[in-house]
């Protein structure tokens, strides 16, 4: 019997950009969650890899969006005569920009944990609101692509665009 990741399955049978995008950044959450689920129990080494999945899936989905998504996004901005208050492109590249930055601070935080020093629950009551933040800036820049992003995407690309924009999203 062959075995298929239920996930990138429906990678592949995402047929709109917002359940694509919804799977990745679905996937990327996971990655937070388990971090906080391990460093709550005290295992390091579980929520650094944890921490180190999300920071690679954020890296390669932010790229692939930049390189392939924002120009495509910006075409139907002029066609429209303007973007969605609230989803232009300087404000999608900003909240990469934060969002590496915020992954960065959670993953040198959780570097910094001494496993060695008597107060390691402490050290770690300490560094999850770190974690926290990342999550929440994270989710506002999903509500972003969600509501604003993606749906107009969906709508206004002719049938060819929008294959290829799906087919390029979904490396
Ligand atoms: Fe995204
Ligand atoms: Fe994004």
């Amino acid at each position: 019997m062959c075995w298929r990741d239920p996930v990138s399955e429906k990678l592949q049978q995402a047929s709109t950009l917002v359940a694509l995008n919804a799977l990745q950044h679905e996937t990327m959450d996971g990655y937070l969650l388990s971090a906080l689920e391990c460093f709550t129990a005290l295992d390091l080494e579980g929520g650094l890899a944890a921490l180190c999945q999300f920071n690679e899936a954020l890296q390669a989905h932010a790229a692939h969006e930049e390189q392939y998504m924002l120009p495509v996004f910006d075409g139907v901005g002029r066609q429209d005569g303007e973007l969605p208050r609230g989803a232009s492109i300087d404000i999608l590249e900003g909240d990469h920009v934060s969002l590496a930055r915020l992954s960065t601070r959670s993953h040198e935080a959780a570097i910094a944990l001494d496993a060695n020093r008597p107060d390691l629950r402490r050290q770690v009551v300490l560094m999850l609101p770190q974690i926290y933040r990342l999550r929440s800036v994270f989710e506002h820049h999903t509500v972003r692509e969600q509501e604003l992003v993606y749906p107009l995407l969906d709508r206004q690309l002719v049938a060819d665009a929008h294959q290829r924009l799906l087919a390029s999203l979904r490396q």
